[in-house]
């Protein structure tokens, strides 16, 4: 579908209809059907916004694409699964343009806007934007302790989409929104540091899910939760050792401090408690052991509860967006251990996708929680480098099987 919208786009017609979608496919139906090839045609008409001297390349001419279906009593499902795709697509291309985006220009408070922008275009949406000074009068000492070495100003940013009755529960969407990590003291090695600016992609994915959720006009309540800062060295840069107490009162002895993530979502997720979620759900490209153990192609989800796991696997499943459901037990914690503070923010290697959900899972306890690791799956290197926009289609799915 994807080459076919692709090759279609490059004749300069305006009105396609698909009757690939005709083909029977094993365990699909006339929904997922014309959802995915909404979602296709969004991914081939996808251009990464231009930064360029040179004059931009004309826009797709393409404006519409139906698809056929064989039977007419499958039509309102198709529709249904064009209007969805739509949705998700929309969602997925602001993703990656915000993950595509260099440092330079997609700050904290670059994100911060984009937020606002959102509240702008959907009336079922409202932002919250907490500087570093409320960041400090709710004691997120952990997360401070990331921004420390940067000039750039940290952002909290909060996104209520509302699309039931307001008693029923949110969803709670925990983006790691880390603009650049340089490793801070800890300093990465040069090569392919600049994929680092795809740090803030667990965000982006906050923000185009939650864009799809209020353009399909899902019938959910969500909140966004983005902590975004830069990790700089500096003179005022958190070192290794270093003791941090985070909002949960918890202290935490900084080993690495390019173990960061874990550092700005513990904070958030202990925020995440006062809007009592059914369930929290965050998303950050955490570990370099993830793309080790699952590649390019399958996000992992660790979980205090079986049921959300299966639930997000089912989801990736359905969205040709996979994750895989990666054990936790009190083994691992054991990892963590410090002799100066309550725990560590980094251990030895082994198990090291594992070791950093046993880590946030301190501070989830008593909520419904799973944490997704995209760090493999977010974005390509080499000559495809760029943000996939994932795992915007699998957190929509789940949204849509809510219940
Ligand atoms: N952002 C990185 C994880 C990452 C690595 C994402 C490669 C995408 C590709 C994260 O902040 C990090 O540096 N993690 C460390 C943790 C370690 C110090 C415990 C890692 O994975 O090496
Ligand atoms: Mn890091
Ligand atoms: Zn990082």
């Amino acid at each position: 579908m994807f080459s076919a919208v692709a090759a279609v786009a490059k004749t300069g017609a305006r009105d396609a209809v698909s009757y690939l979608s005709q083909e029977p496919v094993a365990e699909t139906d006339a929904y997922y059907r014309g959802r995915l090839a909404a979602e296709a045609a969004g991914q081939a008409l996808y251009r990464i916004p231009a930064i360029r001297s040179a004059r931009k390349p004309p826009e797709p001419a393409l404006r519409s694409l139906g698809v056929a279906v064989p039977e007419r009593d499958q039509k309102k499902d198709a529709e249904r699964g064009l209007e969805h795709g739509r949705g998700i697509a929309a969602g997925t291309a602001l993703t990656r343009d915000l993950a595509n985006l260099p440092a330079n220009v997609c700050t904290p408070s670059y994100l911060a806007q984009k937020a606002r922008e959102l509240a702008r275009d959907y009336r079922s949406v409202k932002v919250q934007v907490l500087d570093e000074s409320e960041l400090k009068r709710l004691k997120m000492g952990a997360f401070l302790s990331v921004t420390a070495g940067t000039e750039e100003p940290a952002k909290l940013i909060v996104i209520r989409y509302q699309g039931a009755a307001p008693r029923q529960a949110p969803v709670a969407l925990v983006g790691k929104g880390v603009t650049f990590d340089t490793g801070g003291i800890s300093l990465k090695q040069p090569v392919g540091m600049d994929e680092m600016k795809f740090d803030m992609t667990g965000a982006a994915s906050v923000f185009g899910a939650l864009k799809a959720a209020a353009d399909i006009g899902l019938p959910v309540n969500l909140v966004g939760i983005v902590p975004a800062c830069e990790n700089m060295p500096g003179g005022r840069a958190t070192k290794p050792g270093d003791i941090v107490r985070s909002m949960s009162g918890q202290t935490i002895e900084v080993i690495n401090t390019d173990a960061e993530g874990r550092l700005i979502l513990c904070d958030a997720l202990t925020y995440a408690r006062r809007f009592k979620p059914a369930v929290v759900v965050d998303i950050a490209t955490l570990t370099g052991a993830c793309v080790i153990a699952l590649g390019a192609h399958t996000s992992a989800v660790m979980s205090n509860d079986d049921d959300l796991a299966a639930e997000i696997e089912e989801a990736g499943r359905r969205a040709e967006d996979r994750a895989w459901h990666m054990p936790m037990a009190e083994e691992y914690h054991e990892q963590l251990k410090s002799n100066f503070a309550d725990f560590t923010n980094s251990c030895g290697r082994e198990g090291g996708a594992i070791t950093a959900a046993c880590f946030l899972a301190k501070f989830t306890e008593g909520l419904r929680w799973a944490h997704v690791d995209i760090a493999g799956t977010a974005y390509l290197t080499g000559a495809q480098k760029g943000s996939t926009g994932r795992p915007v289609p699998m957190l929509v799915d789940f949204l849509i099987h809510r219940r």
